[in-house]
């Protein structure tokens, strides 16, 4: 009961104060006359930094110290624990899902915390990992697959200054993106969440993002000594695309929340690299990573968090938890899992649920002895420090201002160049692309050609995506119709049965594309397409000359037996809201320019592999596509087809 305590005091010091005006000795730390050195704008961050903390108590400390979501928290607990952070984890939408619903909760929280002792503004964190995905009418830019195809650190900065605007226009300053994953294998759920197995692409697209969205935006009067737009997050530290196959901690998941098994070399080399990047890049906040490593959580390694990420790379920002991650250190020992947590370096704990068991850890971690509190100060400072780098204690708020931006032409225009340019060609014989616009008739199939929450992927409107057409945006198959001469028909059939029309038609498109997912509810280890995919190719394949598969999904799928039925494939990942934009690359109004960011297997048994591990393989051994590879780009030539056992 900070706050009740604290109004005691002050009482108990007016009343001192009008019996003898000359003699309190310890005047309370809020006093509301502005004089504080914290309140003033005009005193560089450092001292204004050490001000606060030094009027902190212990109990204040560890509410900075915590992270609770919107749909946890409890009614007046940001207040009764002077809470430092809240979340929207990734279904977390306010109910009125609209501008004025998101500033509405995201104001409301805020000026709850505002009323605290020392008025210490919340910071706000929402996974905007493509956008802000989670509002209705938002820009949704691709997915990092197709992002690591287009290979366009300036497109990356743009997007990453786009998303900045839009989460400004919802109140949230606090991204948690980019994924810096190196992922290993292409089984992994979130091998889209990331831009490529290559560590040098990752660390490029990683750093250009991070320069984007923490930029400050144009709109913005910069409070004095602000020097970030918005707060991106560098995740997940470290080696979440490494875990061996089936080494998850999770019963029904494979590789997320795993085991990285490496030397430290390898973990080096192939995965610290993107962190390197990101920190010279300025970012302010890590997400420490779910998995482990050489068998020990990722939650309670101080040599990479402390000593490596801390001290080796100079990060000055601090370090937060992934969703629960704490609890999985030690699970039989909560007490113990949070000491080991917060002792390796972990700053601020998200804590999806019990968080009053968290600050009560902590509490009693210092209490014991168990953590200094030279701990609590560092991590405190770090957080202090990001909120006034942020110009939170100056503009808390929301700002109107920015509301213009969500589907402003400029933005969606910038998610059309970004779709086009993820666009990787992987076969194109007897000419099938570009599509003459003037063809008199052109049949189309595939729930995925006309649907914007599946061409969306994960983190769209909820946690796992959902299929449907709630995702504000257009399609595909808008695109073709669009496109298209006033003399063509355009056929759309989902389930891609033709059958009764008579002849064949001139071209035919079949998109197959995966159903949403996120984290490890998608891993898989059958990447073959699925039966109904393949029996619409195969549909489609007699009742057209030319035929053309797009492929939308989240990772490379296995397509070597469906190879070469289709004259044309195209690898198109998870393009968000603007999917119309495909259409001007298949009608050639654009060019291909995307490479493959990662090896496209030829069959289940290679997985995993990827440019690391397949030098050398040749014939049957080789993968279908290797990485880089994108024809009408420089270097690639169409692959030698081979018969494979
Ligand atoms: C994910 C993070 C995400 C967090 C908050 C976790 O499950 O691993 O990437 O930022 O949830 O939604
Ligand atoms: C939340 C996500 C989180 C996930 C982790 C979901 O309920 O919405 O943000 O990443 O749980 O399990």
């Amino acid at each position: 009961m900070i706050k009740r305590t604290s109004v005691i005091g002050w009482l108990i010091f007016l009343l001192l104060a009008a019996c003898a005006p000359a003699a309190p000795t310890i005047a309370p730390t809020s006093l509301p006359s502005g004089v504080a050195i914290y309140r003033d704008s005009s005193q560089p961050v450092d001292a204004r930094v050490a001000d606060l903390l030094g009027r902190m108590t212990l109990d204040e400390k560890i509410g900075q110290m915590t992270q609770v979501p919107i749909s946890s928290i409890g009614e007046g607990d940001i207040y009764r624990y002077a809470i430092g952070s809240i979340l929207s984890g990734g279904s977390d939408s306010p109910k009125d899902n609209s501008l004025a619903g998101w500033t509405t909760l995201v104001d409301g929280v805020q000026k709850e915390a505002l009323s605290t002792r020392l008025a210490i503004p919340l910071i706000y964190g929402i996974d905007a990992v493509h956008g802000v995905g989670h509002l209705v009418g938002s820009t949704v830019f691709p997915q990092e697959i197709g992002l690591g195809a287009a290979n366009d650190p300036d497109l990356m900065r743009q997007i990453g200054r786009a998303t900045a605007e839009e989460m400004l226009a919802v109140g949230i300053p606090w991204n948690f993106a980019p994924v810096v994953a190196v992922p290993q294998d292409v089984r992994w759920g979130r091998t889209y969440e990331a831009y490529g197995e290559d560590t040098a692409l990752v660390s490029a697209l990683g750093s250009a993002y991070i320069e984007g969205l923490q930029s400050i935006p144009a709109e913005t009067t910069a409070a004095p000594g602000q020097t970030l737009g918005t707060l991106a997050t560098a995740k997940h530290f470290l080696g979440d695309g490494a875990t061996i196959f089936g080494s998850s901690t999770v019963p029904q998941y494979l590789l997320d929340q795993g085991n990285m098994q490496a030397d430290e070399q390898t973990v080096r080399a192939l995965f610290l690299p993107p962190y390197q990047a990101a920190v010279k890049a300025g970012a302010m906040s890590v997400m420490i990573s779910f998995s482990s490593w050489n068998g020990t959580k990722m939650h309670a390694q101080h040599y990479l968090i402390t000593t490596v990420l801390k001290g080796e790379l100079g990060f000055q920002g601090f370090t937060v938890s992934d969703w629960g991650g704490i609890d999985q250190i030690d699970p039989s020992n909560y007490y113990h899992s949070v000491v080991t947590a917060i002792n390796a370096g972990i700053d601020m704990g998200m804590i999806p649920d019990n968080y009053t068991t968290f600050i009560d850890s902590i509490r009693q971690g210092v209490q014991a002895g168990d953590i200094l509190p030279e701990r609590i100060d560092d991590a405190v400072t770090r957080i202090l420090r990001v909120k006034f780098l942020l110009g939170l204690f100056d503009h808390p708020l929301s700002d109107p201002i920015y509301q213009g931006t969500v589907r402003s032409s400029a933005h969606l225009e910038l998610a059309r160049r970004a779709v086009r340019e993820s666009l990787v060609l992987l076969k194109n014989d007897h000419q099938a692309l570009p599509i003459d616009k003037q063809t008199p008739l052109v049949l189309v199939s595939g729930v995925g050609a006309d649907d914007t929450g599946m061409q969306s992927g994960g983190w769209t409107l909820g946690w796992q995506g959902e299929p449907g057409n709630n995702v504000v945006g257009s399609t595909i198959l808008d695109g073709i119709r669009a496109l298209v001469s006033d003399q063509t028909r355009v056929i759309y059939r989902s389930g891609g049965v033709f059958d009764d029309l008579p002849g064949k038609a001139p071209v035919g498109i079949a998109v197959v594309a995966e159903t949403p997912y996120a984290e490890g509810v998608g891993d898989l280890a059958d990447l073959r397409l699925p039966a109904d995919d393949v029996d619409r190719i195969n549909r489609l394949r007699v009742k057209v000359d030319k035929l053309i598969v797009i492929v939308v999904s989240g990772r490379p799928r296995i397509i070597t037996d469906q190879y070469q039925t289709a004259d044309a494939w195209v690898a198109a990942w998870l393009p968000g809201s603007e999917a119309d934009a495909i259409a001007g690359v298949l009608f050639g109004d654009y060019p291909f320019t995307g490479k493959l960011p990662y090896t496209w297997p030829r069959s289940n048994n290679q997985l995993p592999i990827n440019k690391n591990n397949d030098t050398g393989l040749t014939g049957c051994s080789a993968p279908l596509f290797p990485y880089g590879y994108g024809l009408g780009t420089t270097g690639s030539t169409p692959i030698q087809w081979i018969d494979c056992p």
